[in-house]
């Protein structure tokens, strides 16, 4: 495999509990190359969110290490670099949800800020894609969860991140929308980005380079 953009090394992950820690990663190996899609199975209860909120850096393990190009991160990397769309979605329900779009955009400082212009046109293209485009003006609290979810996933790909880690991207959605959401994260990967798809869904599985199943605390 080309060298990897994201990695997982040795992960441990036990949270205490009074009836008896959990242990949830023993160990965990991952390595994912730019430009490529890994889909994540396991049943309810094995550690896929906990997994990546421990790539994303919101999470710390108790062993082991995250590198991302080489490079263990300590806490989270810039939204540019590792972006997420989580399974409780954590959108700003104060902001617009063209605004909750826009924010990767505005507030990346490595690069030149993108004009107003753009910007209105990024948001603008993939609200759009994801069949959400009359949405951008109303309030997350004003639409339906499977519209949030997509919002959501909106903000995650706006500002082309190096790693897009998504958890259940199609929970929540129709038989219509579930082809515009796995069009967009396969249009990720082609554009470079290693990108991990937490799911229990089939569909998103068959739109995968590779498929890894978590059991036990270890992927296989
Ligand atoms: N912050 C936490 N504190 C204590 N236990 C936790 C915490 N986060 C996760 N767990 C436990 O870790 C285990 C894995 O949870 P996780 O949410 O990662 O599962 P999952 O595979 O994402 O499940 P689902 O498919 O339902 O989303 C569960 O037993 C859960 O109770
Ligand atoms: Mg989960």
């Amino acid at each position: 495999m080309a060298e990897p953009a994201l990695e997982a090394v040795g992960l441990r992950r036990r949270f205490p509990h009074p009836s008896g820690d959990v242990e949830v990663l023993r160990g965990l190996e991952l390595r994912v190359a730019a430009g490529e899609l890994v889909t994540v199975s396991g049943r309810s209860g094995s550690g896929k969110s906990a997994l990546l909120a421990l790539l994303c850096g919101f999470d710390s393990p108790d062993s082991g290490s995250v590198l991302l190009d080489g490079v263990p991160i300590a806490g989270a990397p810039p939204w540019h670099t590792c972006a997420v769309l989580p399974q409780a979605l954590g959108l700003a329900n104060e902001l617009t949800i063209a605004e909750n779009v826009a924010l990767p955009l505005r507030l990346r400082s490595d690069i030149p800020k993108p004009s107003a212009k753009d910007i209105h046109a990024r948001v603008s293209d993939l609200l759009e894609e994801l069949g959400i485009g009359d949405l951008g003006e109303r309030y997350p609290l004003e639409v339906s969860f499977g519209q949030q979810q997509r919002v959501a996933l909106a903000r995650a790909v706006s500002g082309r991140p190096r790693v897009l880690l998504t958890d259940e991207p199609t929970a929540h959605l129709d038989a219509g929308s579930t082809p515009r959401v796995l069009r967009l994260l396969r249009r990720c990967a082609e554009e470079g980005a290693a990108v991990i798809v937490a799911t229990h869904d089939d569909e998103v599985h068959r739109i995968a380079d590779r498929r890894v199943r978590l059991l036990d605390g270890v992927l296989s």
